[in-house]
This record gives structure tokens, C-alpha cells and sequence, in this order.
């Protein structure tokens, strides 16, 4: 390109949800190509409630790539988003925008810088997987910008370079990782179990729970646990493929029992792998399990489950409800158990807030009023400021471009994030 031509911004603007693993991920086989050492099943939330937005721009007048998270300029040194690039480059095509006048030809892209600008709609510091939805959607629509004709399996196969995780959301609704067999890592991508549409009875509810404590991150966490926990290799070689196929089946038939004792089971054998690693690693807290006891109870007192727990690297709970009534239920003994520490019901629950009046929940004197729920060790027990917020979402579907050009997160005058 000469100089004397015109410095234009081509740029495209994408959304990616994130999602929750109910067969977790937890070990790589080949650190560099992140190839793990099982399948994992996860379901994508909706991304109205849990997503990032990424706008990625190219110009010829930008001297180097460079990135912003959440209105901060990070470094983009790190080898994960270097090897993302990589590769969407490589897959570049030739793109022509006749109404800016612009022609790149798929040569010129490996001499175009880009700038990318991320911005997630929840609280990155919360540890609910925003790396997952952060590089899928880095990758999607660096693809969109790029005039990529790669299917969605060779996406999320760059965005597994990015984070394990974030291959799986590339697509809405249950999603399984095919862990693969070749060396290089080309089958190892993500495939969809069924669209957001099948199970839409779901409700998911997230604790956020409050810690203190500084995490183990998953990359290094998993690390330790390759080289030090015997239970990791039974785990991957021998309970995981079985649960795999159950829980395909139990998703595809919606048989919520089989789901919920799957999911249940895999999260806290993936925890039992954590404190079996060496030095142990301590994911969840006193909430966490005071959770999870309240949510086991509840469920052999029913005799059947009402709900699944499931728990990250970190000490936040998911819990996903059969149905609404059954969430309606969850809320309101998760609200007697932690009520909110400022009296502001608003700001306790993000996502579809409608779920609290579906509750009967619309102040703070309804949590008051609630009854102990009968599975509490010592009913007139509360845990005020143990949770720092809930989350009510839901199945949701996978990464999309964002049009309307008021989404975007760089300004197309000076190519600079907004
Ligand atoms: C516990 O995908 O964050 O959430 O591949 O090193 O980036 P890297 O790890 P990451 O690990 C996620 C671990 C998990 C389980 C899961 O999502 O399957």
C-alpha cells in the first residue's frame, strides 16, 4: 500500500457468551496447542447476561497491534493471543468495502496492524470464566474482520489456543470438546451437542460468592495436577469418557436426574483432583460447601433432583434449576441463607432480575419474611455478606456480530478505544 493512500479504519464488532463446563476440563496434555486430557461438556450462558463485546479495527496507519480490556490498554505480548492472531491471519481472505472505498488484498493482511478493544458485561474480577468469552470472541471476529471462511469446529479450535475454555463457546446452547487424538491438535475442537432452544426450561443460578483469597489460576492449577495427582489420570482415562456419553444422552433426552447427579458428581471429582494435587489446591470456601449441602438436602429430601451444583477455580457456585418454579424455590432459600448486606435488592441480583418478583421477593421485608428452609443445619443461621451478588441467566447462544455501529468499542476517526 502506498502512502499517499487514504489512512481508513476497517473494523467489525463482536459478542461471545461465556459458559459453564458440567464435565470439566482440568489438565492438558501439550501446554503450547492447550489439548487436553478429556472431553468436557459445558452450556453456554445467555449473553445478554454473561458475554464480552469485542471490536477489532485494521488500518494501515496503525504501527503496531495493540489491546484494551474493559478501557485498559493490556500488553498483547502474552504467546496466547500472539498464536489466536496467527492463525485468523494466516486464514485471512480478500475484503472489499466499496462504500469506504477500502480493497485489502489477502497478501496485505500480514503487514496490517490491528487494534482490538474487549469489554465484558459482568465483573471480570467475579472468576466467572471471562477468558473463555474474551477469546472466543477475539477470534470470531478478528474472522469477520478478516473475511475467514473457516467453519465454526476450525474457530473454536483457534480459540482453544487462546484458552481451553473458550472453544466451546463458540456455539450456543450444550457443547462438547472433542479432546482429540493427533499431536498438532487439529482435532481437537468443539462440536454442538444441541442449540440454546432444546433445554430452554433451564434456569441458572450463580452465587457470586465473596473471597479474599487470591486464586490459583486454572492454567496453572491444572498444570500441578498433570504432574502430581494420581485420581487425574483414573479421572481422565477412566470416569470421564463414560460420563461424557451419559451426559450426552441425558441432555439430548432432557432427563433432568441424570443430568443433575452427572453434574454434581464431576464438579466435585474435579475438586477432589484439586486437593489430590500436591500442594493441595482449595477452590471453594465455607459458602461453597455450605451450598452445596443446602442443595443436597434439598434434593434427597425431594427424592429427586430440583438442582445441579457445579463449581470453577474458584468458589462461586452455579445451580442449575430443572425449571422456574424450581428456581423460584432455590432463591428463596438461598436469599434466607445470604441475605443482601445493604439492603439494595437491585444491585444482589444481575441478569433477568424478573425472577425475584417471580419469587415473591420485591424487598428486602419479603427476604425478611421468608421461612428457615428445613435443610439448614441451624435454621436461624444467616451468612449476610457471603455472597456478593446472584446472576439469573440461562441457556443461551453463541457469538454474534454486532451491526449496529454504536457497539463498537473503537472510534473509527482515530482507531483508538472509545
Ligand atoms: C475449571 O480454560 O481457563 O473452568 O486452557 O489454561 O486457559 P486454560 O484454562 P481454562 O480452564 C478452565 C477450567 C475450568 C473447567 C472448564 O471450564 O472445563
Amino acid at each position: 500500500m502506498a502512502a499517499a493512500e487514504p489512512q481508513w479504519v476497517l473494523m467489525a464488532t463482536g459478542r461471545s457468551p461465556t459458559n459453564i463446563a458440567v464435565i470439566k476440563y482440568w489438565g492438558k496434555r501439550d501446554e503450547a496447542l492447550i489439548l487436553p486430557v478429556n472431553d468436557s461438556i459445558s452450556v453456554t450462558l445467555d449473553p445478554d447476561h454473561l458475554s464480552a463485546t469485542t471490536t477489532v479495527a485494521a488500518s494501515p496507519a496503525f504501527p503496531s497491534d495493540r489491546m484494551w480490556l474493559n478501557g485498559k490498554e493490556i500488553e498483547l505480548s502474552g504467546g496466547r493471543f500472539q498464536s489466536c492472531l496467527r492463525e485468523i491471519r494466516k486464514r485471512a481472505r480478500d475484503v472489499e468495502d466499496k462504500k469506504k472505498g477500502i480493497k485489502i488484498k489477502k497478501e496485505d493482511w500480514e503487514k496490517l496492524h490491528v487494534h482490538i478493544a474487549s469489554y465484558n458485561n459482568f465483573p471480570t474480577a467475579a472468576g466467572l470464566a471471562s477468558s473463555a468469552a474474551g477469546f472466543a470472541c477475539l477470534v470470531f471476529t478478528l474472522g469477520k474482520l478478516m473475511n475467514v471462511n473457516e467453519d465454526y469446529g476450525e474457530l473454536s479450535s483457534i480459540a482453544r489456543q487462546g484458552s481451553g475454555s473458550a472453544c466451546r463457546s463458540i456455539y450456543g446452547g450444550f457443547v462438547k470438546w472433542c479432546m482429540g487424538k493427533n499431536d498438532n491438535g487439529s482435532d481437537s475442537m468443539a462440536v454442538q451437542v444441541v442449540d440454546e432452544s432444546h433445554w430452554d426450561e433451564l434456569v441458572i443460578i450463580i452465587a457470586v460468592v465473596s473471597s479474599k483469597q487470591k486464586e490459583t489460576s486454572s492454567t496453572s492449577g491444572m498444570r500441578d495436577s498433570v504432574e502430581t495427582s494420581p485420581l487425574l489420570q483414573y479421572r481422565a482415562q477412566t470416569v470421564v469418557p463414560g460420563r461424557i456419553l451419559k451426559m450426552e444422552e441425558a441432555i439430548k433426552n432432557r432427563d433432568f436426574d441424570s443430568f443433575a447427579r452427572l453434574t454434581c458428581a464431576d464438579s466435585n471429582q474435579f475438586h477432589a483432583v484439586c486437593l489430590d494435587t500436591s500442594p493441595p489446591i482449595f477452590y471453594m470456601n465455607d459458602t461453597s460447601h455450605r451450598i452445596i449441602s443446602l442443595v443436597e438436602k434439598w434434593n434427597h429430601a425431594e427424592g429427586t433432583p430440583q438442582v445441579a451444583y457445579t463449581f470453577d477455580a474458584g468458589p462461586n457456585a452455579v445451580l442449575i434449576a430443572r425449571n422456574r418454579k424450581t428456581a423460584t424455590l432455590l432463591l428463596q432459600k438461598l436469599l434466607y441463607c445470604f441475605p443482601p448486606q445493604d439492603n439494595d435488592l437491585d444491585s444482589y441480583m444481575l441478569g433477568d432480575k424478573s425472577i425475584l418478583s417471580d419469587a415473591g421477593l420485591q424487598s428486602v421485608a419479603d427476604i425478611e419474611a421468608l421461612p428457615a428452609p428445613p435443610e439448614m443445619k441451624m435454621p436461624n443461621q444467616k451468612f449476610k455478606g457471603d455472597v456478593s451478588y446472584f446472576i439469573c441467566s440461562r441457556p443461551g447462544a453463541g457469538p454474534k456480530v454486532l451491526t449496529d455501529e454504536s457497539h463498537a468499542l473503537i472510534d473509527s476517526a482515530t482507531g483508538l478505544a472509545k
